[in-house]
């Protein structure tokens, strides 16, 4: 992995994972999404499935605040866990803590995030995956999710939403910055890179077993 002079951190990454991110976008469960066959029912269970995850990847965050590597991705701004326990209140209503259970692949994300969660660049690499990904692809995942169920506002799809960010975009290039100023080590980057790799996977398997459920979820 030889970085050449014009190519940072963050080009490497994310040509290094393209393919990676292509098995994630193309799965069965997210293109029927995408087109408007999913259930409200299927929709919330995606949901719910967040959720379990950005509580573990949120917790890391907070422990490694202080840390010179992760630190500068413990970015308040993005923290997602009290917009979904928002829109699950909104899916499941008043008692969706007792609604909702993590599948089998998610549980499995959970404990590698809290695996590496005393690796800072392990940290880097499932946080990119995620906050990078919501703040492109999820923003096509919203407007499908707000046609396909009427929602409105916030509604049921405030994880999507970011109100202290003004700019996704100048966002996104700032993020993109910080990646170019870790400044690791080829083996360091090799490790990150890979840790990339598995957390696509990860999240790859937790759409997979949605979309084993599709008859229970698909629409007519
Ligand atoms: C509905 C499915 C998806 C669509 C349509 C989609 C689309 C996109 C697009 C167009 C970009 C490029 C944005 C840009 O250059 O600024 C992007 C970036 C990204 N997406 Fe997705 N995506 C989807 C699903 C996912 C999933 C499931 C994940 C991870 C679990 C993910 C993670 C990422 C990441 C990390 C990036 C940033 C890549 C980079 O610039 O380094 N995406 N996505």
């Amino acid at each position: 992995m030889t970085q050449t002079p014009d190519e940072g951190f963050a080009d490497q990454l994310r040509k290094a994972t393209w393919t990676d991110h292509e098995a994630a976008e193309y799965t069965h469960y997210m293109q029927a999404l995408l087109g408007g066959q999913i259930s409200k029912d299927g929709y919330a269970e995606m949901v719910a499935q967040h959720y379990f995850a950005y509580v573990a990847l949120e917790a890391a965050g907070h422990a490694l605040a202080g840390d010179p590597v992760a630190g500068p991705f413990v970015i308040p701004e993005l923290e997602r866990v009290a917009a979904l326990e928002h829109d699950l209140e909104v899916l499941y209503g008043a008692g969706w803590r007792d609604a909702i259970r993590p599948s089998k692949p998610t549980l499995t994300y959970v404990a590698r995030i809290n695996q590496v969660a005393d690796w800072p660049g392990g940290f880097v690499a499932h946080h990119y995956t995620r906050y990078l990904g919501d703040l492109s692809g999820g923003q096509v995942i919203r407007k499908s999710a707000e046609r396909a169920y009427g929602f409105s506002g916030d509604e049921g799809v405030g994880f999507y939403n970011f109100p202290e960010i003004p700019d996704y975009k100048a966002f996104k290039i700032g993020y993109r910055d910080r990646l170019n100023a870790l400044g690791f080590d080829e083996v360091e980057t090799r490790r990150i890179v890979a840790e990339t790799l598995l957390a696509y996977q990860l999240n790859t398997e937790v759409l997979a077993e949605l979309g084993k459920r599709m008859t229970e979820f698909k629409v007519a």
